[in-house]
């Protein structure tokens, strides 16, 4: 990817191990980003940050569980101390835990879902906004999904998690409009990363597209394109938003 508007920003992306994460960190990469990486799979985040190494990218890479407000923190500091600011920050991290109908999804299913899918975003924007306060402004750019805006039949946990996501989005880009800080959501459509192939979902993708005008999945490449086009710096007009990525499911 040539996009000039990305050299030498400083972005941080949790859930860096991962499908979105990962090829998300390559294409900024590929950019000439400076990347801070974060997930709670340590092999696998190390194995990403020495690929990027591999191709001549500045990456530094920090497990870190994002339900761990500590841990959250300190990855923001790491990225601070490595490359003096953070320009972008992507959570990305996410899980879809319990997949059952609602009636027999437990206090500790929601909880799962709540910890890694909400508070991992709350405490994230919580501490990235702090830092870019102090340098003048960012964009920050959280993962939802479709069912944070719609109904995630057998996904209760998830959906609820989900749409906290978008709640904390919408509140923060009012918050801090004035500040020079962008606060964006996403809301892909199932895409066949390790979340879906690997996951409690799998063996469902083709019942999945036919659900979709375009009856097709998105790729994940598909998924990224769209991220990176809620973080360019380029697009400083907008905020509050949770972009559905989803083959025009939600526009019925
Ligand atoms: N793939 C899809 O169909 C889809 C659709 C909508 C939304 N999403 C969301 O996209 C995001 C990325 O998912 P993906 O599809 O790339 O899945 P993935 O499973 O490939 O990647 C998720 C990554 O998050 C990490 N992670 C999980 N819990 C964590 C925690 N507590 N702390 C830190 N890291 C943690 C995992 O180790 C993994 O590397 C998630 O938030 C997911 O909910 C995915």
């Amino acid at each position: 990817m040539a996009d000039a508007a990305f050299a030498g920003r400083v972005v941080l992306i949790t859930g860096a191990a991962g499908g979105f994460g990962g090829l998300l960190a390559a294409r900024l990469a590929e950019a000439g980003a400076k990347l801070v990486l974060g997930d709670r799979d340590a092999a696998g985040l190390e194995r990403r940050a020495a690929n990027l190494r591999e191709s001549g990218a500045d990456v530094l890479a920090k497990p870190c569980d994002v339900t761990r407000e500590a841990e959250v923190e300190a990855l923001v500091a790491a990225a601070v101390s490595a490359f003096g600011r953070l320009d972008i920050a992507v959570n990305n991290a996410g899980a879809t835990g319990a997949v059952k109908p609602l009636v027999e999804t437990t206090e500790a299913d929601l909880d799962f879902a709540l910890a890694v899918n909400a508070k991992g975003v709350f405490f994230g924007v919580r501490h990235q906004i702090r830092q870019m306060l102090t340098q003048g402004g960012g964009a920050i750019l959280n993962v939802s999904s479709l069912a944070g805006i719609g109904a995630g039949p057998r996904l209760a946990a998830y959906s609820a998690a989900k749409h906290a996501v978008i709640g904390i989005t919408r509140t923060a880009a009012v918050e801090h409009a004035r500040d020079n800080i962008r606060v964006n959501a996403i809301c892909p459509y199932y895409s066949p990363t390790p979340l879906l192939s690997e996951g409690p979902l799998a063996g469902r993708a083709d019942r999945l597209a036919a659900g979709s005008p375009m009856k097709r999945l998105p790729e994940p490449a598909e998924v990224v394109a769209a991220m990176i086009a809620l973080i360019s710096p380029d697009n400083s007009y907008v905020t509050g938003q949770a972009l559905a990525v989803d083959g025009g499911i939600s526009a019925y």
